[in-house]
């Protein structure tokens, strides 16, 4: 058994180019899905797995990210006043979930830098990885089943998803054998974005990770990689060429719900998906949504990109 996991990573200084220009002035972890910005799923994710040390890796945006978690006390008082305390308890409600502490990245040089900048706070434990671009499901739990085989197993583990083939350039991709369990692979090559042809297979990694502390060690001597940036997925690929380093690298293939908010087509698809699937939202949603697609069925043109 591995000690308990209790931090959690968040790495959240991406420049959010894609969508441009609603994120000149806000970072795009800020814009919402729904109702909530696309942090908070995130966030309230960890704290449901039981991490409540939370550590954001923030670009020169932060101010909103830390305002979004912090108190406001006009509005709350302008709440009060008018007893609207439902508004008040979704107000407040970010603020008390969780422990939050902030980073900067500074030169953002990829996800394995934003990782490495965590350093400090993480110390000698393992602790979690979550990527603010990929929503999971709360009613789909991951992150608890990830942590449970971490520990049992005192080794890395990733989250794998089965995409299809055409898309797989767009994640990092792994090489797995089975193991005795249908639901987690031993993780023997990860190779970053590659082309189709080059894939050992679609399993795509998904924005989830629980990490040894050795992976500080690896992402200090990582050279730049995919986009000259230093990647994650590199350091893992020496974790998983060589168990002696920290027991090697397992992946939890998950079969559950997820949304990809990081491109601007998945953003739509996850809102409309999300709020179908709510209370107060959704019957008249899904009426809607039936309206206005059968007036498009004439309009088809075709398969989109995706991406
Ligand atoms: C990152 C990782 C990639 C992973 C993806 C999951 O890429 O580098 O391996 O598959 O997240 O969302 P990004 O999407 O940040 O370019």
């Amino acid at each position: 058994m591995g000690p308990h996991i209790t931090k959690a990573v968040i790495p959240a200084a991406g420049l959010g180019t894609r969508f441009l220009p609603a994120t000149k002035a806000i970072p795009k972890e800020m814009l919402p899905v729904v109702d909530k910005p696309a942090i908070q799923y995130v966030v309230e994710e960890a704290v449901n797995a039981g991490l409540e040390d939370i550590l954001m890796i923030v670009g020169r945006n932060k101010n909103a990210l830390a305002n979004h978690f912090d108190r406001v006390t006009e509005l709350e008082r302008n709440l009060e006043v008018k007893e609207d305390t439902a508004r008040l308890e979704r107000v407040n409600y970010p603020t008390d979930l969780a422990d939050i502490h902030f980073v900067r990245q500074g030169d953002p040089k990829g996800l394995g830098h934003a990782v490495l900048r965590a350093r400090r706070h993480i110390g000698d434990q393992p602790f979690a990885v979550l990527l603010g671009d990929d929503l999971i499901d709360a009613r789909d739990p991951l992150l608890a089943t990830m942590i449970a085989e971490q520990e049992r197993r005192n080794a890395t583990v990733i989250a794998l998803m089965e995409v299809d083939p055409d898309q797989i350039h767009l994640y990092g991709a792994a090489a797995v054998e089975r193991t005795d369990n249908p639901d987690v692979v031993k993780v023997v090559g990860l190779v970053e974005k590659p082309d189709r042809a080059d894939a050992p297979s679609n399993l795509a990694i998904i924005g989830r990770y629980v990490l040894r502390p050795e992976v500080f060690e690896i992402l200090e001597k990582t050279e730049p990689g995919k986009g000259n940036e230093i990647q994650l997925t590199d350091a893992l690929q020496t974790l998983a060429a060589d168990d002696s380093i920290a027991g090697g690298v397992y992946g939890v293939i998950f079969r559950g719900r997820r949304y990809d908010t990081g491109d601007r087509l998945d953003y739509i698809k996850a809102i409309i998906q999300l709020a179908v699937d709510r209370d107060d939202l959704g019957p008249d949603l899904r009426r809607w949504v039936k309206q206005f697609a059968s007036g498009l069925s004439d309009h088809i043109e075709g398969p989109g990109t995706g991406h």
